[in-house]
């Protein structure tokens, strides 16, 4: 199974409109790497401006978040119509800035998958465990249990995407090393393998995150099961973006497959 390696970017809540002209400059070179599919996700304030930078080029841009519902009293949400509406054709789900910042479980990130999937977008969903789950020896528990509940019925390798995302390694500039890495990426297809079939489990994407830099992407990406990256800060100035992409582009035997 042939996995096209995915890096995406994912903004948080940084960027205003003259932040555009980094996203351009991923835009205008994305199909120099036909190899790897580059995504940005941007704030919410961005995304149709964002799809408009990227029109005709092979960036795809996403949001950070969706309501499950498509419409409603719900007020300050967007839906997952709505990012498909303004040009997303991504969306990250489950974010763990999401899952402690707005009280969101597991069940709430199945919803918003699946809405994600109504809507006609990929659903990045993020798993990861916290410093003291891992310290507790819990890292696999967590991941574990998050995935049986936050992956809704229909998940496809089409309409789906997995990031692992230590907590503790997000914006720390602290990675896991390999070992630990690819040992929780070979947990994660396997896991899906038992929920959602071997077929589907060995086409879906697995990406890591957390401090991904030029300097360890290369490193990362070659890992097993590792089929891409998704990036926080360094995702916000294309000088760090572009070489990471371009990591995907000439990594190994991770992302050829099994
Ligand atoms: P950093 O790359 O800034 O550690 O953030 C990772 C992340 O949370 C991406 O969603």
């Amino acid at each position: 199974m042939n996995r096209k390696p995915l890096v995406a970017g994912n903004w948080k809540m940084n960027g205003v409109a003259a932040s555009l002209a980094e996203l351009e400059l991923i835009a205008a070179r994305a199909g120099n790497l036909p190899a790897v599919e580059i995504a940005l996700c941007p704030p919410a304030t961005l995304v149709a401006a964002a799809a408009a930078r990227a029109a005709g080029s092979a960036l795809r841009i996403g949001g950070q978040d969706c309501h499950a519902k498509a419409s409603g009293a719900h007020t300050g949400d967007l839906s997952a119509e709505m990012r498909a509406d303004a040009g997303a054709s991504l969306v990250i789900v489950g974010h763990s800035e999401r899952r402690a910042d707005h009280g969101e479980g597991d069940a709430a990130v199945a919803a918003k998958a699946a809405a994600a999937h109504r809507a006609g977008l990929t659903a990045i969903i993020c798993v990861g465990e916290t410093e003291a789950e891992r310290d507790q020896g819990q890292t696999l528990d967590i991941i574990g249990r998050q995935l049986a509940g936050s992956l809704p019925a229909g998940t496809t390798a089409a309409n789906s995407v997995i990031a692992y995302e230590p907590v503790w390694a997000i914006g720390t500039g602290r990675t896991p090393t390999e070992a630990e890495i690819v040992e929780v990426h070979g947990f994660i297809r396997a896991r899906l393998a038992a929920q959602l079939g071997a077929d589907v489990a060995a086409g879906l994407r697995l990406l890591y995150g957390g401090s991904v830099k030029p300097s360890n992407a290369g490193t990362i990406l070659k890992l097993a099961d590792v089929d891409g990256a998704l990036v926080g800060g360094a995702s916000l100035k294309a000088d760090d973006f572009w070489p990471i992409a371009a990591a995907a582009g000439s990594a190994g035997p991770g992302l050829s497959g099994p």
